[in-house]
């Protein structure tokens, strides 16, 4: 039985991560551990509150005497470090906190991982870290970090603290890099649910700049199979890049989300682009389809209508993720767009 403290579990990925888990793998037992910011939500986990192979902790990543504790009491082997702050334009307005929680907070569990000399510590990256590209290649596990935004940056300071704890107390850890994920569950700050959430109320479709900026979309279910192929198959100090071979402009995808709800294109409105913004992502995933067997299970067609299926059939999880201080928010973000 494998016995894991998943982070950031209450978050999009993180919960995806834990429900795939305890679903179709019952030789594991899941501590997990979140502060429940505003992108941490409980209701995130319906359904798995009292599954007898989970347990929730409300708590800091940064907190190490917590984590500690939570690794004697119920005798972790693994960490898997979701916990993050995600979001690249609140990373522009307040940056300190991507520090604390990004860096600090991966610090203090990789100083537990040493310390209680666990087996695997498998850190949650992204291709941000690599930087931009321009119109042809792709980012390859040898590609130099170049991160453009704060929260790239503290994501690739988390790397290589990683890969530091590894070279020099011989922490074993693995690192995946995923591109953008979209999917149920996830906060409507990030692109694709902001866009159906917009849409479905008939409001206007913020694009930066011209909308030709290109990322690759991977549907967070494979991502989730990605990561307990690492978890259960990779040999230790190996990274990963998982993509969904699906580059799409963000025109291209607001797009298809208005196509498939039958909404006008007239509701996209060009709107003041985001500084510093990467024009394009790209993920050449070669490594962990030939050495791990990992595919994506669906095309970007076929994930973005379950994605919008499932935001349809759950109404009542996003008017409750919309109200209190999301609209003040939105505000903030867009006003001066
Ligand atoms: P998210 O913002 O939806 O969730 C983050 C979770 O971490 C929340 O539940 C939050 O409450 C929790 N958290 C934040 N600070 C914490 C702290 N100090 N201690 C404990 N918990 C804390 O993020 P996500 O989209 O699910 O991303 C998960 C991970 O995947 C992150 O590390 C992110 O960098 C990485 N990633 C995400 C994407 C994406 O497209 N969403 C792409 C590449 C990589
Ligand atoms: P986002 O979902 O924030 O992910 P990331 O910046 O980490 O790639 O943004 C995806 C793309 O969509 C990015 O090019 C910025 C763009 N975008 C908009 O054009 N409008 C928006 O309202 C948002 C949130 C993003």
């Amino acid at each position: 039985m494998k016995k894991l403290l998943v982070t950031g579990g209450a978050g999009f990925i993180g919960s995806n991560f834990v429900r795939m888990s305890l679903s179709e793998h019952s030789d594991c037992f899941i501590v997990n551990l979140d502060k429940l910011t505003y992108a941490g939500n409980l209701e995130n986990l319906a359904g798995f509150e009292n599954h007898p192979n989970h347990k929730f902790i409300k708590g800091d990543i940064c907190d190490g005497l917590a984590v500690e504790k939570i690794i004697d009491q119920y005798k972790i082997d693994t960490i898997i470090n979701f916990a993050a702050e995600s979001h690249v334009d609140r990373s522009i307005t307040e940056p300190k906190i991507f520090i604390e929680t990004n860096v600090t907070g991966t610090l203090t569990l990789l100083e537990a991982a040493r310390d209680k000399k666990l087996e695997r510590f498998i850190q949650i990256s992204t291709d941000e870290v690599y930087g931009q590209l321009g119109p042809e290649g792709k980012f390859t596990e040898k590609t130099p970090l170049s991160p453009n935004s704060p929260y790239s940056a503290s994501k690739a300071a988390a790397d290589h603290l990683v890969k530091a704890f590894g070279h020099t107390w011989g922490v074993k850890y693995n690192i995946s890099r995923c591109s953008n994920n979209y999917g149920p569950y996830q906060f409507p700050e990030k692109l694709i649910p902001l866009m159906i959430n917009n849409a479905l109320n008939n409001k206007e479709l913020p694009i930066y700049g011209d909308g030709l900026y290109v990322r690759d979309w991977l549907y967070v279910y494979d991502h989730c199979t990605a990561i307990w192929k690492v978890l259960t198959e990779a040999p230790p100090g190996e990274i990963y890049n998982i993509g969904g071979c699906s580059e799409k402009t963000n025109l291209e995808v607001v797009g298809l989300i208005l196509d498939y709800l039958k909404k006008p294109k007239s509701l996209i409105e060009h709107v003041k682009d985001r500084p510093g913004h990467d024009r394009r992502y790209a993920i050449e995933a070669r490594k962990i389809i030939k050495e791990l067997g990992w595919q994506p299970s669906v095309s970007f067609e076929q994930g973005i209508k379950k994605t919008i299926d499932w935001y349809l059939k759950n109404e009542v999880w996003l008017s409750n993720v919309v109200s209190g201080d999301y609209q003040k928010y939105y505000d903030s973000m867009y006003s001066n767009r």
